[in-house]
């Protein structure tokens, strides 16, 4: 046992040095001169690291229960609740982009192939779904009457890309373009807007063409559509609508509607053998 050489050994030096060999027992015969000292943290590189500092065989040694010195280990507090609340802020965002109830049960599972029609749509929705998942980059046009299942398949989509860690934005064009007219003359917000919209995995707008209703508002969402599609670049994104090309041409703009179908699936559904011969596509 160590030689109480000093006031520190004599008053604290005994209780750490038992509970010194408490933790370590196998050296309690080979060790002399236990004391607490400060060793080089691993982290920082800086002699702040408690350790219990001994002798044995002659030479100086170091056991420290402690990974890291206490300010090393503070930052990593830190930093864990920097990345908290940083998921918190992502989460708080990305609620205000996915309109999208846990009550509603549309998915894949869900989604009846009762004709041809339904049966291509749901195979090129869950191809398209696949692509993503493995990191392609690409967007999808879902055309067809109102009923026919486009709001259904997209939610699957959503729902599993999300699913999947993906960050997804599921809204519709008209709460979209609330959301646009909430930043008019409010540039920060604008800016916080566009930001947000161009980082999703994928943005799913539902219902294209139904933003507008007042026709003094057509060329306005026209260019509103061009800087969206612009924002979107390299990135993935489903539109529904229940219009066909040329009545949405007219209303978001030809130019718009030809860069829809850049890097684009397409899958147009419909309900009749009819409607099928007469809208033919590739
Ligand atoms: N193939 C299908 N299988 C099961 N349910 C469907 C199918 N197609 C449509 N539905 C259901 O019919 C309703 C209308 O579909 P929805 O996706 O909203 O149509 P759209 O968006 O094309 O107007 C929804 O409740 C949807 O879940
Ligand atoms: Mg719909
Ligand atoms: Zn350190």
């Amino acid at each position: 046992m160590k030689k109480a050489t000093d006031m520190w050994s004599m008053f604290g030096g005994l209780r750490q040095e038992s509970l010194f060999f408490k933790v370590y027992p196998e050296l309690t015969d080979k060790v002399t001169n236990v004391r607490m000292g400060k060793v080089e943290c691993p982290s920082c590189n800086q002699l702040k690291k408690d350790a219990w500092v001994y002798e044995k065989d002659g030479q100086e040694h170091w056991e420290s229960v402690w990974p890291k010195c206490g300010d090393c280990e503070k930052n990593v507090v830190s930093t864990h609740v920097t990345q908290q609340m940083k998921q918190k802020h992502e989460k708080v965002i990305e609620n205000d982009w996915y309109f999208l109830s846990e009550t509603d049960a549309a998915g894949f599972k869900n989604f009846e192939e009762h004709n041809k029609s339904a049966s291509v749509a749901k195979s090129k929705a869950k191809d398209f779904t696949k692509k993503l998942i493995d990191g392609e980059q690409m967007n999808l046009l879902v055309m067809g009457i109102p009923g026919t299942g486009k709001s259904h398949l997209s939610k699957a989509i959503a729902r599993t890309l999300k699913h999947e860690g993906k960050t997804v934005a599921f809204i519709t064009a008209a709460h979209l373009f609330t959301k646009i007219k909430a930043t008019f003359n409010n540039q920060p917000a604008r800016d916080r807007f566009n930001e947000q919209f161009q980082k999703f995995d994928l943005v799913v707008i539902d219902d294209v063409g139904l933003e507008t209703k007042k026709i003094s508002e057509v060329s306005w969402s026209t260019s509103e559509w061009t800087d969206l599609l612009n924002m979107r670049e390299g990135k993935s994104t489903v539109w529904t609508t229940n219009f066909d090309e040329i009545a949405l041409g007219q209303v978001i703009g030809n130019r718009t509607v030809s860069r829809m179908y850049e890097n684009t699936m397409f899958i147009d559904i419909f309900t009749g053998e009819d409607y099928r011969k007469t809208k033919m596509r590739k």
